[in-house]
C-alpha cells in the first residue's frame, strides 16, 4: 500500500494543475494552490478499521497527507488532541452537547504545529533548504522549531506585539528572527521581498500548499473522535483561515471516501470586532473580503486584516450554511475566565473568542439546544501570560490566612 495517495496540486480559481514533486507557491493567477488525492483508489484500499492501532498523531492519516516517503516525516508527535466535553459551560449556555478540541496540548502549544509538521516534512521532500515566513507568532514558533528538527534554515518576521514567548521559541531554534514595527501584513511585505532577493521558499500562509493539509487533520480527528458521526456545528477562530479551509477540505474528503454521511457541519468563522474582514464580507454576501484598516485585538492570532484565502473561507461558510461572527475583547477575557472557572481549562484568547461566538449564536437561536457543537481552542492560555492581570495578596513569611 502507498504511504500517500496525493495526486497533484490544483488552482481553485483557474483550474490549472501542478506536480507535487516540484516546488510551487501560488498559481500564476495569484491564487493559493490546493492538494488533491486519488480518493477513488484510496476508497478501494482503506476503511476506518485500518486506523485501529496506528500511532496517536496526525500521521495516522498518512494516506490523506502529501508526504510520499515516510522517511521525510518530521514529527514531534503532534495531533490527536483531546476532544473534551464541556458540560458545565454547555449548561451555562443552555447547550447539551458542547465540546472543546484542545489544541493547547500539542508541541509548541498551538495548532500551528500541525501545519508546520506537514509543511516542513513536504518542504524536505521537495528539496527546500531555506524558508522564510511572516507570522503573528505561533506559526513562526512552530515552523522554526520543526525546521530546526529537519535541519532547514528559517527566517521569521513577526510584529513587535506578537506574544513574547513566540520570540523566544523562534530565537532558541536558531532561526533568523526579525521584529517589525507593524502588522503581519507589513511582515509579509518584507518577507515577500526577501524571498525574491535571496531565492527562499516562501512559507507564508497559503503561499505554500501543504500547511492546509496539516491543519486538515483537525477535521479528520473530530470525525474519528466522534466515531464518524459529524457534529452539527464547528466553530473556529479565523485569521488567515487556514484551519477552517483545512477542516472543510477534510470533511469533504471523508465524505467522498464514504467514511461520513449526511450534511456537513455548519462552519463558523469567529473574528474580533477589531479585525473582522471575513465577517463583514459574509454579512454583505461577498465572496472576498476588503482590507481591514487599523486592526487591533488582544486575540493576536486572528489579527489578519486581509487573508489571501478569504474566498476559500467564505466558500466554506456559504457551502455549509455556516456564518461569521465578530466578538469583542472584553467578552473574550470574560469567557476565558468563565472557561477556567467552570471547566478548569486555561484557553488562549482566540479559543475564548470561539466560545463567545457559540454563546452568542446559542442566544440568537442559530444554534439549537440539542445540537452537537465543537469549538476549537487553538492554543494554550499559558502562551499568553500577560493577557490576564492578577493581583494576589502578598503575605509576609509568618503571616496567617
Ligand atoms: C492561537 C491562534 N488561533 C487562531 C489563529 C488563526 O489561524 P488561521 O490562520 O488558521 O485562521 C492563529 C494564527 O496565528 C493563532 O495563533
Ligand atoms: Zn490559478
Amino acid at each position: 500500500m502507498k504511504y500517500s495517495y496525493v495526486s497533484h496540486l490544483y488552482c481553485p480559481k483557474c483550474g490549472k494543475e501542478f506536480h507535487t514533486k516540484e516546488q510551487h507557491q501560488l498559481c500564476s493567477c495569484g491564487s493559493p494552490l490546493l492538494v488533491d488525492y486519488n480518493l477513488d483508489e484510496l476508497q478501494k484500499n482503506f476503511t476506518a478499521e485500518d486506523l485501529k492501532g496506528r500511532e496517536n498523531s496526525i500521521w495516522r492519516y498518512h494516506e490523506l497527507l502529501p508526504v510520499e516517503d515516510r522517511e521525510n516525516v518530521v514529527s514531534l508527535g503532534e495531533g490527536m488532541t483531546p476532544l473534551v466535553s464541556f458540560t458545565n459551560l454547555g449548561e451555562d449556555m443552555s447547550l447539551e452537547n458542547l465540546y472543546m478540541k484542545d489544541e493547547g496540548l500539542i508541541p509548541t502549544g498551538s495548532f500551528k504545529a500541525r501545519g508546520a509538521a506537514v509543511g516542513v516534512s513536504k518542504a524536505t521532500e521537495i528539496g527546500v533548504d531555506e524558508l522564510a515566513m511572516p507570522t503573528n507568532g505561533n506559526a513562526g514558533a512552530a515552523w522554526s522549531l520543526y525546521s530546526a528538527r529537519a535541519g532547514l534554515q528559517s527566517t521569521i518576521v513577526m510584529p513587535k506585539d506578537a506574544p513574547e514567548i513566540t520570540r523566544t521559541e523562534v530565537s532558541l531554534s536558531g532561526s533568523n528572527l526579525y521584529l517589525v514595527n507593524g502588522l503581519i501584513s507589513d511582515a509579509g511585505k518584507i518577507v515577500g521581498k526577501a524571498v525574491k532577493d535571496y531565492n527562499l521558499y516562501d512559507a507564508s500562509t497559503l503561499k505554500e500548499p501543504y500547511r492546509i493539509e496539516g491543519k486538515k487533520t483537525m477535521g479528520l480527528e473530530i470525525a474519528e473522535q466522534l466515531n464518524w458521526k459529524l457534529p452539527d456545528v464547528i466553530v473556529y477562530p479565523t485569521g488567515g483561515g487556514v484551519g477552517l479551509i483545512g477542516i472543510y477540505k477534510a470533511l469533504k474528503e471523508l465524505k467522498t471516501l464514504g467514511l461520513v454521511e449526511g450534511s456537513l457541519p455548519r462552519l463558523v468563522a469567529v473574528q474580533s470586532t477589531g479585525c473582522a474582514p471575513i465577517v463583514q464580507a459574509w454579512e454583505n454576501g461577498e465572496r472576498e473580503s476588503e482590507f481591514w484598516n487599523d486592526s487591533s485585538t488582544l486575540a493576536f492570532g486572528i489579527n489578519v486584516p486581509k487573508a489571501l484565502g478569504d474566498f476559500l473561507v467564505l466558500d466554506a461558510l456559504y457551502d455549509t450554511d455556516g456564518c461569521a461572527v465578530a466578538v469583542d475583547d472584553q467578552a473574550i477575557l470574560d469567557e476565558q475566565e468563565k472557561i477556567a472557572g467552570l471547566e478548569g481549562s486555561f484557553v488562549c484568547p482566540e479559543g475564548a473568542a470561539t466560545f463567545v461566538a457559540i454563546r452568542k449564536l446559542r442566544e440568537e437561536g442559530w444554534i439549537g439546544q440539542n445540537e452537537t457543537v465543537v469549538g476549537l481552542n487553538t492554543g494554550a492560555g499559558i502562551k499568553y501570560p500577560d493577557t490576564v492581570q492578577v493581583d494576589p495578596e502578598m503575605l509576609e513569611k509568618n503571616d496567617t490566612l
